[in-house]
């Protein structure tokens, strides 16, 4: 009998309750998290509310509730070093300690630990935390760049040349405003091509990988609007992407494998946890475009969506460093996931507004969302997500478009996520790239 918490409550922490309380390893589930996704709450044994900053909070709680071993979803608490509270007091955890969490944290460290173990993978980059020199670094990227904040911002910190940033002098300005709070950034050469994430379950020393997925970061349809934590993420059956060559599948993977490797020569800290190398296929190779130190949202629900072996037997076989003798294998098909976000989100959204919804479709995952006076209302972030899963990709696409018909509220969604329109410009653009 293990008794599991899982740390935060959206729908990427819908997804792993599920999995856990589907696991033929017998469990009780309890989840601590600032508000009540009522998905989770109905498979916990207890639900502690509390905001996620409060780590001691979270240790005397795992004490008093017996806890073996906590996943923690989102990146905050890996930040503040919850793995190590929960350590120090005899928790295991899914999750790496703060030490390589900074993998994610810190985006200068990230680049660092590439340029040590496979520098090809790195873009040009320089660091910044004053505003000088910024403009003829800009230059002599021929005024192709990325500003990123080296810091966390949801997936908010970065602003992209042509898109994000019209002009020099926008990018300027960007850096200066980071700069006016104190804060550090990284100017990127900006890279060409196709994005794709690579997550792997680690266990210190080995890796074994999931399904590639796509995610959309921009707001609106046609890849455009601001970026946002993932408006949409799709995976194949064959668990790659049709852009992708098996050449490409197999750098991304080993360049995760090394990435561990490094931290952990680096740190002395084995990187315990999902490692999620956010990629892009460019017309030079692959290249890095971020680390995250957790499931990404909305990669989780895709990948966990097929997940065929036993999702808690693989977290008991991470953290006690034996996933090399553990199964890890998919089901042969495409997933297609799409987040229903209120309007005006990201950067105005809407909120506390009432959201309709079947709560016990399987399909729907809640995540900004709280129960006020029995009522469903949206919080303001991502408000829900909803997986089609079938052997073709398209069929799954309809699936997740007939489950977002059967939610309402005051919400927008992409409907061009998944769609053969949408794929099929994605294979030219990249075949164009290569050429
Ligand atoms: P990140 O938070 O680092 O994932 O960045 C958010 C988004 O910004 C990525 O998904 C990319 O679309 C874009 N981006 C980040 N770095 C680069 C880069 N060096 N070149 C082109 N686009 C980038
Ligand atoms: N889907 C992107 C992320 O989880 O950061």
């Amino acid at each position: 009998m293990k008794n599991v918490l899982v740390v935060g409550s959206g729908a990427r922490e819908v997804a792993i309750a599920r999995c856990v309380s589907q696991s033929s390893i017998k469990n009780s589930l309890f989840c601590v998290s600032k508000d009540i996704n009522p998905q989770i709450f109905d498979l916990c044994k207890d639900y502690f509310v509390t905001d996620l900053a409060n780590i001691s909070d979270i240790v005397s709680y795992s004490k008093k509730t017996r806890v073996d071993f906590a996943i923690i979803g989102p990146e905050n608490p890996l930040a503040n070093g919850i793995v190590n509270e929960l350590e120090n007091v005899g928790v295991k955890c899914v999750g790496p300690k703060k030490e390589v969490a900074l993998i994610e944290t810190s985006k200068a460290f990230a680049r660092k630990i590439i340029d040590l173990c496979c520098p090809e993978k790195n873009p040009q980059r320089k660091e910044f935390s004053s505003i000088e020199g910024v403009e003829s670094f800009i230059k002599q990227l021929g005024g192709e760049y990325v500003i990123k904040f080296d810091g966390l911002m949801g997936g908010k910190g970065v602003r992209v040349s042509g898109e994000h940033l019209k002009n020099i002098d926008e990018g300027v300005a960007y850096a200066n405003e980071i700069t006016n709070i104190g804060g550090k950034f990284l100017i990127e050469e900006k890279l060409i091509g196709e994005e794709f994430s690579l997550m792997s379950f680690v266990d210190g020393k080995v890796c074994k990988h999931m399904p590639v997925v796509q995610d959309h970061k921009r707001a609106y349809e046609g890849d455009t609007g601001p970026n946002t934590g993932g408006m949409g993420t799709y995976s194949f059956g064959n668990h790659s992407l049709p852009f992708l060559s098996e050449k490409d599948i197999n750098e991304a993977q080993k360049t995760n494998e090394l990435v561990a490797k490094q931290l952990f020569d680096e740190t002395g800290t084995p990187y315990v946890g999902i490692l999620y190398g956010g990629f892009m296929l460019t017309g030079g190779g692959v290249k890095v475009i971020e680390y995250n130190a957790r499931f990404g949202d909305p990669e989780a629900m895709n990948v966990l969506s097929v997940l065929e072996s036993d999702f808690l037997s693989i977290c008991i076989s991470m953290v006690d460093g034996n996933l090399k003798n553990q199964d890890v294998s998919f089901e042969k098909l495409a997933t297609v996931c799409k987040y229903v976000v209120p309007v005006g989100y990201p950067d105005k959204p809407t909120k506390n507004f009432e959201v309709f919804c079947d709560q016990n479709d399987r399909s729907l995952f809640l995540a900004s969302v709280m129960l006020k006076d029995q009522k469903l209302i949206a919080c303001g972030s991502r408000t829900a997500a909803v997986v089609g899963k079938n052997k073709d990709i398209f069929q799954a696409e309809l699936f997740a478009e007939a489950g977002i018909a059967n939610i309402s509220g005051n919400l927008f969604h992409r409907k061009d996520i998944g769609t053969k329109k949408l794929i099929d410009s994605r294979i030219k653009r990249m075949k164009e790239l290569l050429q």
